[in-house]
């Protein structure tokens, strides 16, 4: 084996420069010295999106597309899908290690007890329209937090971090149920300290009169599976989004804000409600074949196939599978799990897919098993901002203590007007 180095030539010097390559990357900086002469500033990459750029070392989350392949802080998907749960998944991305028995009771008991909100946010979720999307609600909420707790600006105190940290996981399920609950015009429902994660957030988007609200234990399990799935996801949109906005050294609240309002956008958080909406265009078994031609001419798109990193079947996918059949036990089958079952088989059976590598991604399923607990469509994006908060923090913190980065500020190549004068609007014609 060679050199862990690359070698460039700039051909309009004839130079040549050794770049050093440090896992599997040279550092963009490194391609500054590269210049024509003194007046030259030197060579930028030019990478729109991120296509090819690491923004960031890190040790959260691990992602081979290639073999479908995801990992927190090491442990593959299926077995803390299988074996953990939601909190216990939540303390392993922010500590980077399973908790012990003891270590688990106690953050268990921090999230708790922090699940309940200022009663002033509630004057101000009431001011929504009726009609208001949760999001909307939430993008809201979470950044005005930053005003009731002004100490969580002492971003290098770790004693506030981690208080912070566990406000957010603990908060944003209560502001979420509170957002659905105004737009149904239902009194907010407090939190109940004896129910777990999930059990909780159940309770207090869907407890009607009852004293004592009692989660289905199936329901509760299968939400809290779809929360270890959504916790953390590499550097994907939102994730940039916090770390970019939190590498200002603005307090938490205000950089979760930022990434809960990226994670609204259709491209990121919205896809499972397309796939809802495509399989209810379908309509029934018998149309998917026209579907497949449409897609294959490139009328459309199928949603809830398809990923910029996976290209084999995503991982978590897979085990949303598994959780749809548990749920359907519990709340019968919806008739669009028979378009999506169908519509699966006929697109991996298709060399279209095949030679696209397009298979199902995490969407695919999980809008099906949202409306068939209940939630409105409206609902499915805040049910990724949840269960992302624990990733979105554990990705911010570990930004603040690295010491390669500095605040967020990409290059550009300006390509507008060279310099010219001004000319007052009288002398401009019309
Ligand atoms: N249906 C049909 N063709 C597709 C699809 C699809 N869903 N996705 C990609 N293709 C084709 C595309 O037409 C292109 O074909 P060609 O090379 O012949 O022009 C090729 O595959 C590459 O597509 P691309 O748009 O360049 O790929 P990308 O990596 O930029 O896009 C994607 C990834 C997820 C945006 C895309 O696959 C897509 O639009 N999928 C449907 C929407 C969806 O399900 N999104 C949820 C993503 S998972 C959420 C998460 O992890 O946060």
């Amino acid at each position: 084996m060679g050199k862990d180095s690359l070698t460039v030539t700039d051909n309009r010097t004839g130079k040549s420069y050794e770049l050093p390559i440090e896992d599997g990357t040279i550092r963009g900086m490194d391609l500054r010295q590269i210049k024509t002469g003194p007046e030259d500033f030197g060579l930028m990459s030019y990478d729109p999106a991120f296509m090819n750029t690491a923004s960031c070392k890190s040790r959260i989350s691990f992602i081979d597309g290639d073999k479908g392949i995801l990992r927190y802080r090491g442990y593959p998907i299926e077995q803390l899908a299988e074996r953990s749960t939601y909190l216990e998944t939540a303390y392993l991305l922010v500590k980077g290690e399973l908790p012990k028995p003891s270590h688990l009771a106690a953050f268990t008991t921090n999230i708790t007890h922090h699940t309940i909100i200022h009663e002033n946010i509630k004057l101000f979720i009431d001011g929504f329209h009726y009609d208001a999307h949760p999001m909307g609600i939430l993008v809201s909420t979470v950044g005005a937090l930053s005003t009731f707790y002004p100490e969580a600006k002492k971003i290098f105190d770790p004693e506030s971090r981690r208080i912070q940290t566990h406000r957010l996981i603990a908060k944003m399920p209560t502001m979420a149920a509170f957002a659905y609950r105004h737009s149904i015009g239902m009194p907010y429902a407090y939190p109940d300290n004896d129910l777990s994660y999930t059990g909780n957030f159940l309770n207090m988007l869907f407890k009607m009169t009852e004293l004592k609200y009692q989660p289905n234990p199936a329901l509760e399990r299968a939400l809290d599976v779809l929360f270890i799935l959504h916790a953390d996801h590499e550097q994907n949109c939102s994730t940039n989004a916090m770390r970019s906005v939190g590498s200002s050294q603005v307090d938490p609240y205000s950089a979760t804000a930022a990434a809960t309002a990226a994670l609204y956008g259709p491209l990121h958080g919205g896809a499972n409600e397309a796939v809802i909406r495509m399989l209810m265009e379908i309509g029934s078994v018998d149309r998917i074949p026209d579907y497949i031609t449409r897609v294959k001419a490139g009328e459309v798109r199928l949603m809830g196939f398809g990923h910029r990193v996976y290209k084999n079947y995503d991982p978590r996918a897979k085990i949303i599978k598994e959780v749809a059949d548990e749920v359907f036990e519990v709340t019968g089958r919806s008739a669009l799990l028979d378009i999506a079952l169908e519509l699966e088989r006929i697109a991996l059976a298709d060399d279209y897919f095949i030679s696209h590598k397009l298979y199902p991604n995490v969407d695919f399923y999980s809008g099906i098993i949202y409306q068939a607990m209940g939630f409105p469509m409206d609902m499915f994006p805040v049910l990724f901002a949840i269960p992302r908060t624990a990733g979105w923090v554990a990705q911010w913190s570990e930004m603040l203590l690295d010491e390669d980065q500095k605040i967020a500020r990409p290059r550009q190549i300006y390509l507008g007007p060279d310099e010219r004068d001004y000319v007052p609007v009288s002398e401009r014609g019309d």
